[in-house]
């Protein structure tokens, strides 16, 4: 009271002059806290820039969208019945499964489908139900579909951006899609699937160096470009990269984000601690009945699957252009390595099947277009190099950062993904979760193996951030 009191009188006793500068300085430094309290919050990371072609950049930029249509010609039919019929197989070690890799001897079968019963002009005709556009941003001329909604009375549309990852591509959304755009509900989607530059037909960077955060900037720059100025956005594989990069960029423009791989830890020691501890009381250390289901026997579920799963990412991330080389001469090869994925990340018993449990849940037809989106586009070198320039000397910036993301975000957990992230992990990343789903059933593949339950966990989640948007 008594100091108070003294405060009154030495302010009263000041004159004019030093009372303004008393005011300016409590300003000003009050100014100061507010900026250091809030300054973790809106921190941002820089959104750069980027040129992907051999030399200059011009001064001014072509911002037209043209309409695409995937084509395709009899002579690329021709030659990849040759290359199928030319394929030189290795027999299968008895009992060998996917335990070595893909079986040859379903090998055989996928390319007698390939080359007598699949049609991919028929396929073409299904790629082209939706409108594809490209547009030339920082130098590359970047492919994407543009799904409009079926708008019913009263519904409000909201734009969506859905990013694919490795080794999938824009077809992964094709089942998802109509579960979006034609929606019964307050709201309804418009949906922009663009390809990662170097994946199917978005041109490949000239240069060293496209990232995450440049794919991240390239798809602002797209979507500002249709005129979108706030926007949801969703992606697994690098697609939760690149659109967690997004959210990090330009926060602003992000109304949500929704993820169905989840890319955060408790960090250093405190990780270990939690998973030694939580095996036994997993209260302690906020894993749930379900996290310790998911991330128990550790070495088996995390170790020992890791090392052996993830030799392509070793190669991808040193030398893509020497194992990419072979690949890109034999379709029957380039199969081989990709639909190997799809077995595994799908669900990881599927090694100890002859056939590596791929028809369980996608059709020959689906994978055999996702192949061909590589094959007929060259783009699986460029596609593979991304892991370089992401792993390399950048891999603080992207695949290990671990700045806060503070946007609404929604995220679907998949049992079969290939790490699980628990939720109390993923809260000292993202501030803000709306939605943190156990996914009944599914694996890596979301949106191309269970569209059904991934529409309906990004539904229930922009549900509830728009209930609490400001009218
Ligand atoms: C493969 O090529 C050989 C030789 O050109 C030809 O006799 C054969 O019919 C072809 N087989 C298929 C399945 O196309
Ligand atoms: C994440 O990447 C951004 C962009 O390069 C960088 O500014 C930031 O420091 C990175 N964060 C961490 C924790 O490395």
């Amino acid at each position: 009271m008594e100091t108070l009191e003294n405060m009154q009188k030495a302010i009263s006793s000041l004159d004019p002059c030093q009372l303004k500068v008393l005011l300016v300085t409590s300003v000003g430094i009050g100014g100061l806290l507010c900026y250091l309290a809030l300054r973790k919050k809106t921190k941002n990371i820089p959104v750069g820039d980027g040129w992907w072609r051999v030399g200059e950049k011009p001064l001014s930029e072509d911002r037209t969208i043209r309409p695409f249509v995937v084509e395709t010609s009899e002579e690329m039919i021709q030659d990849l019945h040759q290359r199928i019929n030319q394929t030189r197989y290795t027999e299968s070690l008895e009992d060998g499964r996917f335990h070595y890799g893909f079986n040859s001897a379903y090998l055989k079968k996928v390319a007698k489908y390939w080359r007598h019963e699949f049609d991919w002009e028929k396929q073409v005709r299904v790629l082209n139900k939706y409108p594809h556009f490209k547009t030339n941003i920082e130098g590359l001329d970047v492919h994407f579909i543009h799904v409009k909604p079926v708008q019913r009375a009263g519904q409000k549309v909201l734009p969506l951006m859905m990013v694919h990852g490795w080794p999938g591509s824009f077809y992964e959304f094709y089942k998802i899609l109509p579960l979006l755009t034609e929606t019964e509900g307050d709201f309804v989607f418009e949906v922009i699937c663009p390809s990662i530059p170097g994946y199917g037909y978005s041109e490949a960077p000239h240069t060293q160096g496209f990232t995450c955060l440049d794919a991240a900037r390239i798809f602002h720059k797209l979507m500002d470009r249709l005129d979108f100025s706030d926007y949801y956005v969703q992606g697994g594989d690098w697609g939760a990269f690149i659109t967690c990069s997004m959210a990090l960029m330009k926060p602003e423009c992000i109304r949500g984000l929704h993820l169905n791989m989840v890319n955060a830890k408790a960090g250093g020691a405190l990780s270990i601690i939690s998973l030694l501890v939580g095996r036994y009381l997993p209260f302690l250390v906020g894993f749930t009945r379900e996290d310790v289901c998911r991330i128990y026997p550790f070495m088996q579920k995390n170790v020992y699957k890791i090392l052996r799963e993830s030799g392509y990412m070793h190669i991808q991330a040193t030398k893509p252009d020497t194992a990419g080389c072979g690949l890109n001469n034999s379709p029957v090869g380039l199969a081989a390595y990709i639909l190997e994925k799809f077995s595994t990340w799908t669900d990881y018993k599927n090694r100890d099947l002859e056939d590596g449990g791929l028809e369980r849940k996608f059709s020959l037809d689906d994978l055999l277009t996702n192949i061909m989106i590589y094959w007929t586009t060259g783009s699986i070198i460029p596609s593979m190099r991304f892991y370089k320039e992401n792993m390399g000397a950048n891999f603080q910036k992207t695949m290990d950062n671990t700045t806060k993301i503070h946007v609404p975000t929604g995220l679907a957990a998949f049992p079969h993904e290939l790490l699980h992230c628990p939720r109390v992990w993923a809260r000292s990343r993202f501030t803000d979760i709306r939605s943190y789903t156990y996914m009944p059933r599914g694996g890596h593949f979301a949106a191309f193996e269970e569209p059904v339950l991934l529409a309906q966990d990004l539904l229930q989640f922009v549900k509830k951030v728009e209930s609490k948007r400001p009218k």
